[in-house]
């Protein structure tokens, strides 16, 4: 069938719009009718070419809500009509991690998702003839896409699809740092640094956890206002002696759990110094540039703080995301805040330059 899609042709040109071919899906494989889609950073560092394991041409986008249209064969969990939220990170149910409560790294179609294919090593996606390389294993911006059944959460039928979408990545990231990765108890003190869409879900997350104090750090005050709005009880402004201030607001101990979400490697070693000794724990689930290491003096380590890696949340997306989805239709966190423009696909590239320009939180493209 023919498509219309958003193509990365070439590292730093803006994307174009335009019609593509896309195959009926395969064994396994799911065809998704999109209705939602946000624009997220990791879509522009791909376009942009500063991601060294980045591609062209390719369809970008990986924060889909849609419906399924049709299904392949041996597609067991998944029917015509359902709603569904695409998972970059996927659950097979099968592999040695899904088996384990302990990660939600699957390992299923890793290889061939990272080389821009479906797990059977090609791609639905063509252009008179040129195969085009899906992106994250969901290739979002565009009418419809394929992916494999594993790939795809089946959410409550109530949810709206703008507010659904921000649960394919950012917003899952956060929730599930606190809810899972953390498991936050009750009553603690925690420092959030950053306010983009992890840090405020992460801010969300601790609230339900049931948090008593929650310090969120951020540079921008219109952010910091934002978590204010998912619960923070404290708002700093970040920088040079934030980890004192920090201190000064826990009687010199410092945090329960600390949280970083900006993917800068001196505000995550600021998120360890700012965890309490004996137990502080520090998740880290900012992304940082290729090569950049955490510098932490490990005396730090002894005194018994710990630090984790968060990704996606360690959210098991099938079985977890359509719990979360339902939290949020049961009145427990509030999205419309973190929608901040809603664009055509036409418009896609304006979604990059809003966010470059740090203009709300999410841009989120709705297909007609
Ligand atoms: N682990 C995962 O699975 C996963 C998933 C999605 C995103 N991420 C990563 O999480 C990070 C955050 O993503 P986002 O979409 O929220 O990004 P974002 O850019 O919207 O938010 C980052 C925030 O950090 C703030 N910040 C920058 N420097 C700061 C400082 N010195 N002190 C305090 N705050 C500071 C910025 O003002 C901004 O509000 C990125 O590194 C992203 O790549 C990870
Ligand atoms: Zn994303
Ligand atoms: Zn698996």
């Amino acid at each position: 069938m023919k498509m219309r899609a958003a193509v990365l042709e070439g590292f730093g040109e803006p994307l174009a719009v335009q019609e593509v071919e896309l195959a009926e899906p395969r064994a396994g494989e799911v065809l998704v009718r999109l209705h939602a889609c946000g624009v997220c950073h990791t879509d522009l560092y791909t376009a942009s070419g500063a991601d060294p394991s980045g591609y062209a041409p390719t369809v970008l986008g990986h924060e889909g809500a849609g419906v399924v249209e049709a299904v392949g064969p041996d597609v067991g969990s998944l029917a015509v009509g359902d709603r569904v939220v695409t998972l970059f990170s996927p659950q097979c149910r099968e592999c040695v991690h899904c088996l384990d409560p302990r990660t939600n790294l699957c390992m299923a179609i890793r290889e061939e998702q990272n080389k821009g294919h479906l797990p059977d090593g090609t791609t639905r996606i063509s252009r008179d003839g040129e195969e085009i390389r899906s992106f994250m294993g969901c290739s979002t911006f565009a009418e419809y896409t394929v992916m494999p059944e594993i790939a795809l959460a089946k959410v409550s039928p109530e949810a709206p699809f703008e507010h659904a979408c921000l649960f394919a990545c950012g917003l899952s990231t956060g929730l599930g740092a606190a809810i899972n990765t953390a498991a936050v108890r009750s009553g603690s003190t925690c420092v959030v640094f950053g306010a983009g869409m992890v840090g405020l879900g992460a801010v969300a997350g601790c609230r339900l956890q049931g948090a008593e104090r929650i310090v969120c750090v951020d540079l921008s005050p219109q952010r910091l206002e934002l978590a204010r709005g998912q619960g923070a009880t404290d708002l700093l402004e970040g920088g040079e002696g934030t980890v004192e201030r920090i201190l000064e607001l826990t009687d010199g101990f410092g945090a329960d759990y600390t949280f970083e979400a900006t993917g800068n490697v001196a505000v995550m070693r600021q998120a360890v110094e700012a965890a309490r000794m004996g137990w502080g724990l520090c998740t880290v689930a900012g992304v940082a540039g290729k090569g950049e290491t955490l510098d932490v003096v490990p005396r730090l380590l002894i005194t018994g703080r710990r630090i984790a890696g968060s990704s996606f949340g360690g959210v098991k997306g099938r079985d977890q995301v359509p719990v979360l989805v339902d939290r949020y239709l049961a009145g427990e966190i509030d999205l419309d805040p973190f929608v901040s423009h809603r664009i055509g696909l036409d418009e896609v590239n304006r979604g990059f330059e809003l966010m470059e320009a740090q203009d709300g939180i999410r841009s989120v493209i709705e297909f007609a």
